[in-house]
């Protein structure tokens, strides 16, 4: 029964993939290669930086950090990437800087509905947008207990009052643990060779 399987499941694979020619599954395998890398890049860079804020002069402190220079040190690290472009955004953002395209959107809404009905999401989604042109979509997942302490329910009056001073519009609060906070969104411009 096992073997039967497997044989199976070793035929759909194979036919699936000649759906695709061989350049395009190598093309693909690059793309996701490139998005992992590129977003990983930026989740150490502000993590890091972030956590040294945090333990020399606490959440406030590390307030301070995000709102000044979460944007510039994308952009430096978008710097270090070439043809690629990295960058986090969320439905319910917090910094202007971070609103998706209604394009974007769309995939963000789709992601938090599949959430919705208990799908454990994938890593990544790469979407075609054009011949050459591809987005990988990597869902950020509030998964430490430090982001309630800016998404949560905050009860530090203090850090409220900052973020409402900063941020008008703030809608990213009232998170839980597990829940989808938004993407980070790899632009990546790759022809086939
Ligand atoms: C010290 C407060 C603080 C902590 C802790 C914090 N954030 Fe944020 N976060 C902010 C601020 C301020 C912004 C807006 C400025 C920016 O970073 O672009 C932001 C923005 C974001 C954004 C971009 C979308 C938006 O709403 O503007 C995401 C995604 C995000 N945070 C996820 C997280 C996750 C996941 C964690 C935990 C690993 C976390 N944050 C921890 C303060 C915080």
């Amino acid at each position: 029964m096992n073997i039967f399987k497997t044989l199976t499941l070793v035929t759909l694979g194979s036919s699936l993939l000649l759906a695709v020619s061989p350049k395009e599954v190598d093309h693909l395998e690059s793309i996701v290669k490139i998005g992992n890398k590129s977003s990983t890049l930026l989740i150490k860079t502000l993590a890091q930086n972030m956590q040294k804020k945090m333990k020399s002069g606490g959440t406030l402190h590390a307030l301070d950090f995000c709102s000044n220079q979460a944007y510039s040190l994308t952009q430096e690290v978008n710097q270090k990437l070439r043809g690629v472009s990295v960058k986090r955004v969320s439905v319910k953002y917090r910094s202007p800087d971070n609103i998706p395209s209604q394009k974007e959107r769309a995939i963000l809404e789709s992601l938090q509905s599949l959430k919705n009905s208990n799908v454990i999401l994938p890593k990544y989604v790469i979407q075609k947008v054009d011949t050459n042109t591809y987005k990988y979509y990597k869902p950020l997942i509030i998964n430490k207990k430090a982001c309630l302490k800016c998404h949560g329910d905050i009860k530090n009056v203090a850090l409220k009052h900052e973020i409402a001073n900063r941020y008008p519009l703030d809608s990213a609060t009232g998170y839980k643990m597990g829940d989808l906070r938004g993407a980070i969104i790899v632009t990546i411009e790759k022809s086939i060779k």
